[in-house]
């Protein structure tokens, strides 16, 4: 997918020569007002460009986008003004969904100038950069042309130095997301463990990392018995891939673990038929673990990294794993598959126990786990659970990147509800409640004793069903890369 291009410029936006000029708007009350950011072009209307936007229905509400014809008074052709929301909840997340709503609006336009940027440089980039996000890989004839290249209007404040690393960094973080979205977008005909695997590794190779693919014949020698389980249904075998990444003056080291369930049909225990298409996501866990790791290397985090990567397609067929069936995991837990379609938590088992052996400080595992969170936070707030702490530093975080998310409880009663007749544990409860709940306890199984971690389920957040908003395009939405992404930073930066 092309990008758009990002620069900084200090030309006025009233004289940029661009076909679009960004401006933000945002209630003021029962008024839209303009953002700052805004005044030259203001200006360039007499100081009346409110009230004209006003006059053509403009609020400043959130996902808005009104444009206006400049007929000749600014050196642009038209004045694109995105909604921000209210004036005093003005904010980093509002100039990105701002930035990335007019991008969307701009399809078609080749040079844009944002002015968005003079609130938040960082968030304006990733915005616009992701708004302007579209999957056209299997179409003949691909849509309006995103927009090719949009100048971010200086910030008052700070120096050229620390906006070119902004800038440097937002684009990375941006590129990580899309790749994401693109893993995620990839239909899974396209996109099975094999080839998953080979596209992983062809990334983080590019980036010069140390990559490691378990094939059927290692996972068997290893005993990687949730993985092989899962994966023998379908034709097309596992696959473990491992990342490493060292970086310069690392003092902690994390590990990442992310599901990579590249098609769920739920196995033998068959999903049923409607939006079963949804389930090409069921490897966005895994799909934001490798673009993170790899993200991790471009901004050289002084980190040391280790990705370890299930992969694997949950299909029913003569060769298929079925409910009664007792699977050893790897590290040599037993359990007793009572539901086929809970097989993310199979796979996740094996990752986590082979994670777990490199001694990380930290464990930070993803996954589309379950309905569950769905069914308790909705379709855009991922479910955090884990060590209480990490549990509730990796929260904010997620709050504050504006992807959002909340901390979860492990209820210790739920736990013997995995208890099982044959085995050290069944991979289900024998009824509904709190389902993502009891995911957690299960994986909490088998984490390392002491070793603070966090489990964080994006069963909705993941994939955008509905309308494209804000930044978030249909299809993959690359949550939690910029969670995950902040997390590493803030381990960097306090251990
Ligand atoms: N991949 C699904 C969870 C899911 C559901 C992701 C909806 C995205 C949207 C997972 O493998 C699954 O099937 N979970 C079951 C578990 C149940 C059998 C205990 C669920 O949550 O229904
Ligand atoms: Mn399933
Ligand atoms: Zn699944």
């Amino acid at each position: 997918m092309s990008a758009p291009k990002l620069s900084l410029t200090t030309t006025s936006a009233a004289a940029a020569d661009a076909g679009a000029v960004v401006i933000g708007t945002v209630q003021d009350g029962e008024d839209v007002a303009l953002a700052p950011g805004a005044e030259d072009v203001d200006a360039a209307f007499d100081g009346r460009l409110a009230e004209v936007l006003a006059t053509l229905g403009a609020t400043g509400k959130p996902d808005e986008v009104v444009k206006l014809p400049t007929i000749g008074r600014l050196a642009a052709d038209v004045v694109v003004a995105a909604g921000m929301g209210k004036a005093g909840e003005l904010g980093p997340e509002q100039v990105r969904r701002a930035a990335g709503a007019a991008s969307r609006a701009l399809a078609g336009t080749r040079r844009v100038v944002s002015t968005l940027s003079t609130v938040d440089l960082s968030a304006a980039a990733e915005g616009a950069v992701l708004g302007a996000y579209a999957f056209d890989e299997f179409r003949s004839e691909r849509g309006d042309a995103p927009v090719e290249r949009v100048d971010l209007v200086n910030p008052a404040d700070g120096s050229a130095k620390d906006h070119r690393a902004a800038l440097k960094a937002a684009t990375a973080i941006a590129e990580a997301v899309t790749t994401t979205r693109d893993f995620v977008n990839t239909p899974p005909n396209h996109l099975y463990p094999a080839s998953f695997a080979e596209r992983a590794a062809a990334l983080a190779n590019d980036a010069g990392l140390e990559v490691e693919i378990l094939d059927e014949k290692a996972l068997r020698k290893a005993g990687f018995g949730g993985v092989l389980g899962v994966g023998m249904g379908s034709t097309r075998p596992p696959r473990v891939v491992r990342i490493a990444y060292r970086g310069p003056k690392a003092r902690k080291k994390v590990a990442l673990v992310g599901k990579g369930i590249t098609f769920d049909t739920g196995g033998i225990s068959i999903k049923p038929a409607s939006h079963m298409e949804e389930m090409t996501s069921d490897m966005s866990g895994a799909a934001a673990i490798v673009a993170t790791v790899v993200l991790a290397a471009k901004l050289r985090y002084p980190l040391e990294i280790v990705a370890t990567v299930p992969m694997a397609e949950n299909m029913p067929s003569g060769a298929a794993y079925r409910p009664g069936d007792v699977l050893t995991m790897y590290g040599g837990k037993t359990v007793e598959v009572l539901n086929t379609d809970a097989e993310g938590r199979l796979i996740l088992a094996d990752a986590i126990v082979r994670a777990g052996e490199d001694e990380p400080d930290y464990l930070i595992e993803t996954a589309t786990l379950t309905g569950g969170q769905i069914v308790s936070l909705g379709r855009r707030t991922p479910g955090i659970m884990g060590s209480d702490e990490f549990r509730d530093r990796v929260a904010a975080i997620a709050k504050a990147t504006g992807e959002g998310g909340w901390p979860m409880p492990l209820p210790e009663e739920l736990r013997r509800d995995l208890d099982s007749k044959l085995a050290d544990l069944s991979n289900v409860t024998g009824h509904r409640w709190g389902s993502m709940l009891a995911a957690g306890l299960f994986l909490r199984e088998f984490v390392p004793e002491g070793l603070p971690w966090v489990h964080i389920d994006i069963a909705g957040p993941a994939y955008n069903n509905g309308s494209p908003w804000g930044y978030t395009a249909k299809g993959g939405t690359g949550v939690p890369v910029r969670t995950i992404a902040a997390v590493l930073a803030d381990i960097a930066e306090n251990g």
